[in-house]
């Protein structure tokens, strides 16, 4: 399996190696895919200030989070179906990231089950929930991720309804069901060998793992997307918050804000973190990018809790960059499932490696030595470049 110099080659190889609709869900945003954009541009378009003849010669990238030491602040962010990539590839996601010392999402409509990660990739992991009609699925959901001693429970709270991707339904991965949807994908598997080997032969089950006590096992993908469908709950508020805090002792981050207020009232609320996220530009086209809403919700929490971000990260100057506009920890999403599509474990093993030494370059040239060094100092504010 090839190996790529940078995230954007490991898209391409994913894209060579994945069925269409597959590199589709993960590739794609909603509607006109503008907030997609924003992400990655607004955050690439943030000069940073070059500093030089300071003693750069040991960089520590080292940050604490929830009580553990972790080697860089980076993490996997929650991919849905990230693990039909790779043979049961959150598995491997989860090994990768454990073995480089940083936290593995699992998301809730993953491919492999709480179990099985804990069980195969022997690593402690964080766990996203999302929130289902049925309190009593999601009790005991959140049981499983308790008993595998899940080191953080991400909410999802931007998600109370699904934006439309026009991609996936051109795709066929959603929009029309049955045997026409069933037989596109077939085509699309079938022009892939590698992975219809890898994954196809060798990665069964193709389920939503979490999921298959409510669906049923040996299900197909479409009896999952009706599931979801039906039973994402809208109603939800912030006094969920709370019922969620008494089924869960350990950390809670509250994943999906992107003003001010609504961090504000996060805090207010219990939360003992947020993440900043737009949802990778997959939910309502039109918001503004995490890069230029961060600030204004990092004033806003003044220090009182951590903030984690996501959006259009696609390399350590990247992870630098949220760091100097307020984020406390960066989660990557397309990034590394990119590379696990393109390589799986070593992929994203590799992806890995690429961030640190990446931000150990944009901070030895930002005069940076530490990662608490990292502040707005960092960012070019001569007048003539985006700062927001
Ligand atoms: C799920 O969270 C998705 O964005 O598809």
């Amino acid at each position: 399996m090839r190996r790529g110099a940078s995230v954007g080659d490991y898209r391409a190889l994913a894209k060579a190696r994945l069925p269409h609709f597959l590199f589709q869900y993960i590739d794609g945003g909603s509607y006109d895919e503008v907030t997609l954009r924003r992400n990655v541009e607004d955050l690439q378009s943030i000069a940073l200030r070059q500093r030089v003849l300071r003693d750069v010669s040991e960089i520590d990238l080292s940050t604490e989070l929830f009580g553990t030491r972790w080697t860089m602040p980076v993490g996997l962010g929650p991919i849905g179906l990230a693990g039909l990539n790779a043979r049961r590839g959150e598995v491997q996601a989860a090994r990768a990231a454990g073995a480089a010392g940083v936290p593995f999402t699992l998301s809730t409509v993953a491919a492999c089950s709480i179990e099985e990660v804990a069980r195969d990739s022997g690593r402690r992991f964080w766990f996203q929930l999302y929130m289902v009609r049925d309190r009593g699925f999601m009790r005991e959901l959140i049981a499983r991720a308790r008993e595998a001693q899940c080191g953080a429970l991400l909410f999802t709270v931007d998600l109370p309804t699904p934006g439309a991707r026009y991609g996936d339904t051109r795709s066929g991965l959603t929009g029309s069901h049955g045997f026409k949807a069933r037989l596109r994908r077939m085509g699309q598997m079938l022009s892939r060998p590698d992975w219809c080997w890898d994954v196809g032969v060798h990665g069964k089950p193709h389920a939503m793992g979490n999921l298959t006590n409510v669906v049923g096992e040996g299900s197909g993908l479409d009896d999952f997307g009706t599931w979801i469908a039906n039973n994402f709950d809208a109603s939800v508020t912030w006094k969920e918050i709370d019922w969620i805090r008494s089924e869960w002792p350990g950390p809670l981050v509250v994943k999906g804000i992107l003003d001010p207020d609504d961090a504000r009232q996060a805090l207010a609320s219990g939360a003992d973190a947020i993440v900043v996220s737009n949802h990778g530009g997959r939910q309502l086209d039109g918001v503004s990018s995490t890069a230029r809403a961060l600030p204004r919700v990092a004033d806003a929490i003044a220090g009182q809790m951590p903030i984690l971000v996501d959006g259009g990260v696609r390399s350590g100057l990247d992870v630098v960059r949220m760091l100097a506009l307020g984020a406390s920890f960066v989660l990557l999403g397309r990034a590394w499932v990119f590379a696990l599509g393109a390589r799986g474990q070593a992929g994203v093993a590799h992806v890995l490696k690429l961030v640190d030494a990446e931000m150990r370059v944009a901070m030895a040239l930002t005069g940076c030595t530490s990662i608490d060094q990292i502040n707005e100092q960092v960012l070019d504010r001569s007048g003539n470049q985006a700062t927001f």
